[in-house]
């Protein structure tokens, strides 16, 4: 801290607040529409948009309906959707989230037919298409780590085959990203970007998104794999190891309840670095507002525009849309 800063009633920092266009010249931060993603959630069908009570207007569509959504971010500017799939039928392999067909290789192939600028970012994990509902493979009540891996190589890849601009691994098993980075370079995906769920912790702010994609765990819980919400430079290691391991962009989950995190992992590692504001991040803002207690405008905007702020380059927001029609509005 520069402590060389001047003293009243020299310095007066109520000048610079004066007027609108002031404040606007002498402004930190910025929050653009180009930073922001909008997570979708797809399952099969046609013309279904299937409202999540806990979230709302937010929807599990059906691709042609996800479609729609998309295209209406995009024209607002929205650079990138990160899609989560909801199979029909789960197993304890998985199998939905490597097949060839399945609802998020054929969503992506659609999205890149027809909105080929946006840039469509797969969530990698296993736990909507586990009938446990964990993120991994699972044997005698433990989540196992190292044959888990070769499962979420297999899906990122079948993302990267139909199509995907860049993957995002969410699982949190050790090792995860290298096994993933091996498996696309092998394959002549090498030029193909990993955003890593670096630093995800085992949050109760997840509540909503569980309901979205159908993927709570049937027993037990994930503390064994993702992180203790009390620690931070472990935190630090997680990310070192990702980038180690070939992340491109490293993301800190949740963000809200996070910044420091934030603001430590783009300090220690310079990295692209994306926030993801999750579900009940969403969630609590939209009941305050429906209840009037809050403006939900003001209150989202200043969320993000905090997340910026602690150094977050990249927003995943389910007010993506929202927010960018509101930047618009100016
Ligand atoms: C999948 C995954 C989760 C979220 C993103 N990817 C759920 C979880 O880990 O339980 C949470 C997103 C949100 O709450 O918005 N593993």
């Amino acid at each position: 801290m520069n402590l060389n800063a001047g003293q009243f009633p020299n310095y007066r920092p109520r000048r610079l607040r004066s007027s609108a266009a002031l404040r606007n010249l002498v402004r930190e931060t910025r929050l653009g529409v180009e930073q922001l993603i909008l997570p979708l959630f797809v399952r099969a069908g046609r013309k279904l948009r299937h409202p999540i009570a806990s979230m709302p207007g937010v929807f599990q569509l059906s691709p042609d309906e996800l479609l729609r959504e998309a295209a209406r971010a995009h024209k607002l500017g929205v650079p990138a959707v990160l899609l989560f799939g909801i199979p029909d039928k789960k197993d304890a392999k998985a199998s939905g989230a490597f097949a060839k067909n399945g609802i998020v290789q054929q969503t992506v192939r659609l999205l890149k037919k027809e909105l080929p600028s946006l840039l469509v970012i797969t969530d990698v994990c296993l736990c909507e298409y586990m009938e446990h509902g964990h993120c991994g493979i699972v044997s005698r009540g433990k989540i196992l780590n190292d044959p888990t891996l070769k499962v979420l190589a297999q899906t990122a890849l079948s993302h990267a085959e139909s199509g995907a601009d860049i993957v995002a691994p969410s699982d949190m098993m050790d090792g995860r990203v290298a096994a993933i980075r091996a498996a696309l370079d092998k394959n002549n995906f090498s030029d193909m970007p990993i955003m890593s769920y670096a630093a995800k912790f085992a949050s109760a702010f997840y509540g909503p998104f569980r309901e979205a994609a159908e993927s709570a765990p049937q027993f037990g819980d994930r503390r064994s794999y993702q992180m203790d919400a009390a620690n931070a430079r472990e935190a630090l290691r997680e990310v070192a190891l990702d980038i180690q391991e070939g992340a491109d962009i490293v993301m800190v989950k949740p963000a809200l309840a996070y910044l420091d995190l934030i603001y430590r992992v783009k300090t220690e590692f310079g990295y692209p670095t994306a926030a993801y504001s999750v579900s009940a991040e969403f969630s609590m803002i939209k009941a305050a507002a429906q209840k009037g207690w809050i403006d939900e405008r003001a209150v989202t905007l200043e969320s993000l525009l905090a997340m910026r702020r602690a150094g977050a380059d990249i927003l995943i927001t389910y007010a993506a849309v929202d927010a960018a029609e509101w930047l618009k509005a100016g």
